[in-house]
């Protein structure tokens, strides 16, 4: 529900659980006033009085208008005149000169959710949202804040828009799509920081004075850092303590920060990263900012993550997927790299389909002359001579074998080694004068040319047209640099990485109309691009190169604290595994995959008989459990990344008759008792029966399961709890 409480200038937007409130002061800025549980009254307006104690020594006096904005808790806060902290909105002006001010000017209740145009955005049912309109008149800018809630989610949506209404160019610098001032306190910060092969560790720490930033740079969400930020209170655990988080849905260069100042009060603020950005906004045109998901938890980390995989399962992955059986898939990346043809395929898939493996992937490799990673990217047509058949002819023969047939594309890439770059030297980013970097032996497509754009599209989709495709690995193997457009203007070169991820979305979303039966799984060098945004196209994401089964409990645990197990791109691999040369046993191997999207990537023609005889019955226990995971409330009991020894997490029904609880012993240890495990999420006054025996609710969450430390490092337990009736 969205208040005006016009006496006062308040508005106040509610969800089930949560308020949050903003004011005008004196008429003229929009400030922020409280963000928290939930409050029926809407007179809050005196916490904005220019006579108390926080504001005492500012006013509206023109003499101290500095000290005013500087201290201002803002809804959307401006650079150039008076506010030294972290800004929403750089402008320059067609003279050069830099500086906004915003006055607020009106509102708007709009009962749904306007859609963001091109950019991905939560949608659905039970919308409402607020409008608040700022002007500049200076600069004749306009600038409208929208703040969405939905019926059934505690989560608040926020971006904004930008729009020129006067007859001069302006350049934008800056345009984050929200900040969250939240006054005095005693915070840390937690992020997800990372690496290729190793995405989202979860890292928290005290929040000192200046400013904590959360950044990418790469052109992409990135493996190296997360586009979320969390201010959590000192003593929040997974089931106490406040938690203030933000979520950006995007998947190119973010800025989010947290800033403590010299009043100790905080900032949070997030949008496209300002380095390397600058928009032309011509008179009449506007800018539309991302949407900032963000979450306030007065009952920890557990109850935040149950806000977003909610918000996420119901008003951001296609709906038509979200709760959709995905196929347990086999992905021949690490079972033959660039080595196959069709009979190999063709044995991989028949050995698939006599385990209940539901589809087979064919990664990089297919097209143009491709052996090794050095050439061919944007020669989208099939290598015959290697496969040795038409795709065609391969995708039925692998369909009557009871398999559905997938294909990987890296459609955002040119290798320079290609026929389109021998061709179209000017269709890759690159700096006149200067030979482009090469990452991968590739350069990154200019995505702002409409040509570039359209003949990817017409490449990629021909090849779906000719066979019957229904799933694509959508990659993206490098970094964005050289980031120059020889189609753009001077004064637009600032605007090359944003309309880089533009045009993938605008392309996701046009193969999406044309091919609406198309599973799309996105990856970037595993999961540099694991965001929001790319889920709003494809349901599911690869979450990391790194399959070791250990290596995944830390990355699955960083994505499972904001993403549903039913995004996560989970498989079974072979051992020595590929990237760190462990060897676990195949049945944790399994267990761990399970956490997610399960499917295998090996060669399950060559893996030993006594691995081989597993993966049935290891499809069939994650087909009975399908449900569970891709629709049950996540709870993390226990993390390896904190206490070094074992993991454990479990997954609630929401009508709380079922659970699994997959529990791993990372390294075994010498005359220790059993493990208790405190469950969360039951019913507590039902039994659970637990192989054959019975337990009450209660004990198992209060007292907790006993489990059996196992014989041995890297040993995993799948324990499954149904309610008596
Ligand atoms: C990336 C992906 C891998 C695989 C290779 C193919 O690294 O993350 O899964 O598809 O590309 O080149």
């Amino acid at each position: 529900m969205i208040q005006f409480d016009r006496e006062h200038q308040v508005f106040k937007i509610d969800t089930p659980h949560t308020s949050y409130v903003m004011g005008v002061v004196s008429g003229k800025y929009l400030s922020h006033i409280y963000y928290g549980n939930y409050i029926k009254t809407c007179d809050m307006g005196y916490l904005l009085d220019l006579g108390t104690d926080f504001l005492q020594e500012a006013s509206l006096d023109e003499g101290e208008k500095v000290t005013l904005l500087d201290r201002l808790p803002f809804e959307y806060s401006f650079a150039g005149i008076g506010d030294f902290r972290q800004s929403c909105l750089e402008v320059v002006s067609s003279e050069g000169q830099r500086g906004v001010e915003l006055v607020y000017d009106s509102y708007e209740m709009i009962s749904g959710k306007p859609e963001l145009t091109g950019l991905p955005a939560a949608f659905g049912g039970g919308a409402e949202t607020l409008k608040i309109t700022l002007k500049d008149p200076a600069l004749k800018l306009r600038v409208v804040l929208s703040y969405s809630v939905f019926a059934d989610s505690d989560a608040l949506m926020r971006s904004c828009q930008v729009i020129n209404d006067g007859t001069e160019d302006v350049f934008l610098e800056r345009v984050l799509s929200a900040c969250l001032d939240l006054g005095e306190g005693d915070y840390e910060t937690i992020a997800l920081h990372g690496s290729w092969a190793r995405e989202r560790h979860m890292e928290r720490q005290a929040a000192g004075y200046g400013t904590y930033l959360v950044e990418s740079k790469r052109g992409i969400s990135s493996h190296q850092s997360h586009p979320f930020l969390a201010l959590v209170s000192p003593d929040c655990t997974q089931e106490h303590g406040e938690v203030y988080a933000m979520n950006f849905v995007y998947s190119g260069n973010f800025f989010a920060s947290a800033e403590k100042n010299q009043f100790g009060a905080f900032r949070m603020a997030m949008g496209i990263h300002p380095d390397g950005f600058c928009w032309k906004l011509a008179a009449g045109e506007s800018f539309q900012a991302p949407e900032a998901v963000i979450v306030y938890s007065d009952a920890g980390l557990d109850k935040m993550t149950h806000i977003f995989h909610d918000l996420y399962r119901d008003h951001l992955i296609r709906q038509q997927w979200v709760y959709k059986r995905r196929p347990v898939l086999i992905n021949n990346w690490e079972a033959t790299y660039f080595d196959f043809d069709h009979k190999k395929l063709l044995a991989i898939a028949k050995e698939a389909a006599d385990n209940g493996i539901e589809m087979l992937v064919m990664d990089d490799g297919w097209f143009g002359k491709r052996d090794r990673d050095d050439s061919s990217l944007g020669d989208w047509t099939v290598n015959e001579t290697k496969l040795g058949d038409s795709l065609e002819s391969l995708v039925s023969q692998v369909n009557a074998l009871g398999v559905k047939f997938g294909i990987w594309f890296e459609p955002e890439m040119i290798s320079p080694d290609s026929s389109l770059y021998r061709e179209h030297p000017d269709w890759a980013l690159q700096i006149q004068g200067r030979e482009g970097s090469q990452a991968r032996n590739q350069y990154v497509l200019d995505f702002s040319r409409p040509d570039v754009v359209e003949y990817i599209y017409q490449s990629v989709a021909a090849v779906l047209r000719s066979a019957n495709i229904e799933y694509i690995k959508w990659d993206m193997n490098r970094p964005l640099t050289d980031a120059a457009s020889a189609y753009l203007t001077k004064e637009q070169q600032g605007e090359v990485f944003h309309r880089h991820v533009l045009a993938v979305y605008a392309l996701q979303e046009r193969l999406l109309a044309e091919f609406p039966g198309l599973l799309l799984e996105n990856c970037t060098s595993g999961g540099g691009r694991f965001d929001p945004g790319m889920l709003y196209y494809s349901p599911q994401i690869w979450c990391s190169d790194d399959t070791d089964a250990i290596e995944r409990l830390t990355i699955q645990e960083g994505t499972a604290l904001l993403y549903p197990l039913s995004t996560i791109g989970a498989h079974v691999s072979d051992c020595p595994n590929h990237t760190v040369g462990r060897v676990t046993p195949f049945a944790t191997r399994a267990a761990v995959a399970m956490a997610g999207t399960f499917g295998y990537e090996l060669d399950i023609t060559k893996i030993s008989q006594e691995d081989r005889a597993q993966i049935a019955a290891q499809v069939k226990t994650y087909q009975e459990n399908i449900d569970l995971i891709q629709q049950g409330d996540y709870y993390r009991i226990a993390s390896y990344q904190k206490n070094k020894r074992y993991d454990c997490y479990e997954v609630v029904s929401k009508d709380r008759k079922k659970a699994v609880v997959v529990f791993v012993q990372v390294l075994a240890e010498a005359n220790m008792h059993g493990h208790i495990l405190r469950l969360k999420g039951l019913n507590p006054e039902g039994r659970y029966r637990i192989n054959g025996k019975c337990f009450s609710g209660d004990a198992l969450m209060q007292a907790g399961l006993l489990v059996k430390r196992p014989w041995g490092d890297f040993q995993a337990e799948v324990i499954t709890l149904m309610e008596e009736e």
